[in-house]
């Protein structure tokens, strides 16, 4: 892949690599009533943690989707360890392998903006049931950044665009999805636990420095665009 921002992710295996964590995740399922026979999608699912979660937690029907192979093998070696009959697909959301109305669930854990978002939102209505719902965690640009910044970010992540909240909710009304709520989400450090805490798994690749550099300058960038770089959950039916 090219992206070098989520080749970092990928290689120093990152688990719940979104903004909000593991802790919006639990959040964000915890809203759902999620029985046995509901079938979930984990969009974009990285290294399977959230995946993982699901099955383990509402033995539901998870298929766990990614385009970069270094996260499968690492998504698939999570649910293998830990016995999880989840189905694995490679392959990219802009096109996806499934039929019409396939799920009850589709969540999508900051994975849009690194797409052709005309495309994304297309396809992942196309596979959601009639009475299903779509999460999406996605960035969102907080203030009219002047174009220096706004190029950096956009760089940095080696995105297109960034949208505001406005943007995103026009993007998905005009795929199709007739309800958007949208939530910010305050980050509750004094609910932070070991379970949420960053997950590494490492590869053995020749350009792990690179990476850690990445990891670095990452933390460098949150700091330095806190107030205009924020997220936003969206949850959008039909
Ligand atoms: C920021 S990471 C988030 C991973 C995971 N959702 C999580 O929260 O840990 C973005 C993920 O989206 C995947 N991705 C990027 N473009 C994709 C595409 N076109 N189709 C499917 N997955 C994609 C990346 O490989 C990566 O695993």
């Amino acid at each position: 892949m090219k992206n070098k921002y989520l080749n970092s992710l990928a290689y120093l295996g990152v688990g719940g690599a979104h903004p909000g964590g593991f802790q919006l995740t639990k959040y964000i399922l915890s809203k759902e009533e999620i029985t046995n026979e509901k079938k979930i999608l984990d969009v974009g699912c990285g290294t399977g943690k959230t995946a993982a979660y699901i099955a383990k937690n509402f033995r539901c029907n998870v298929t766990a989707l990614d385009v970069h192979p270094e996260m499968l093998k690492k998504a698939r070696r999570r649910f293998t360890n830990q016995s999880l009959p989840i189905n694995v697909v490679e392959g990219s959301v802009e096109n996806v392998p499934f039929e019409q109305e396939m799920f009850d669930i589709v969540l999508v854990e900051s994975v849009i903006v690194f797409t052709d978002v005309t495309k994304t939102l297309a396809e992942l209505k196309r596979i959601l049931n009639h009475d299903g719902v779509l999460y999406a965690i996605e960035m969102v640009l907080e203030s009219n950044s002047e174009q220096l910044s706004l190029n950096a970010i956009k760089d940095f992540y080696g995105v297109p665009e960034i949208f505001t909240e406005q943007e995103w909710e026009q993007a998905f009304r005009n795929a199709g999805f007739t309800s958007i709520k949208i939530e910010k989400y305050e980050i509750d450090e004094a609910d932070f636990n070991l379970e949420q805490a960053p997950e590494f798994e490492l590869s053995n690749n020749e350009n792990m420095d690179e990476y850690y550099a990445m990891l670095f300058d990452h933390q460098v960038l949150s700091e330095t665009f806190k107030h205009k770089l924020g997220f936003r959950i969206f949850k959008c039916t039909l």
